[in-house]
């Protein structure tokens, strides 16, 4: 698909087939668009985490409450370690920046195959990093579930963007 296309179809979905998992492959393809974003200094700080097990999905769902996201039968997790990015003079850690990045790139993959994805922030780190054993340096963002929308539903509810003269300067 032409990017600009992909950039335009692209959009937070919140309704899943809990049946319909998507192919390994897919995911496959998915995660290698966010392995191959930028980082800073090409530290690559990120781990890739996709359920995999009833049991590991079932964890994972009981950490953000949303009755559509009891659905996902796939849940990606981009997590990362403090430890492993760059830090600037001033202290500034990129690891936030860098983990965006890879997400940004995984939801657009995602999109291009067709494949469902909603940024979610809203879970309950403290759960999530029990389910995950995370390091102390280790963190998660942002979380997706993976998934096709059950048959016949109607996904009409884009969200509007302000105009391009409202958010771009030329100076
Ligand atoms: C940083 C960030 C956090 C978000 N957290 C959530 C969330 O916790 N739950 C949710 O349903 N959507 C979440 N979203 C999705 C936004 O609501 C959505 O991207 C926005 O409304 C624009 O809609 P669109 O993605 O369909 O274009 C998040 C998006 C971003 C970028």
């Amino acid at each position: 698909m032409d990017f600009y296309d992909v950039v335009k179809i692209r959009h937070s979905l919140r309704n899943y087939d809990p049946n319909r998992k998507v192919p390994r492959e897919v995911i496959e393809r998915i995660l290698n668009a966010g392995r191959l974003a930028p980082s800073a200094v090409n530290n690559q700080p990120w781990r890739f985490i996709v359920t995999d097990s009833e049991k590991a999905l079932k964890d994972v769902h009981s950490c953000y409450h949303a009755s559509w996201f009891q659905d996902a039968p796939n849940v990606l997790i981009v997590a990362g370690d403090y430890d492993k990015a760059w830090v600037r003079g001033d202290g500034y850690n990129s690891l936030e920046t860098d983990l965006a990045i890879a997400m940004d790139h995984i939801i657009l993959a995602a999109a291009n195959e067709g494949v469902g994805t909603c940024w979610i922030a809203a879970f309950n780190p403290f759960a999530l990093r029990k389910v995950l054993k995370l390091k102390a340096s280790e963190q998660v963002f942002t979380i997706t579930p993976l998934g096709y929308p059950k048959e016949g539903f109607k996904d009409d509810k884009r969200r509007s963007r302000k105009p391009l003269d409202d958010v771009a300067e030329w100076i």
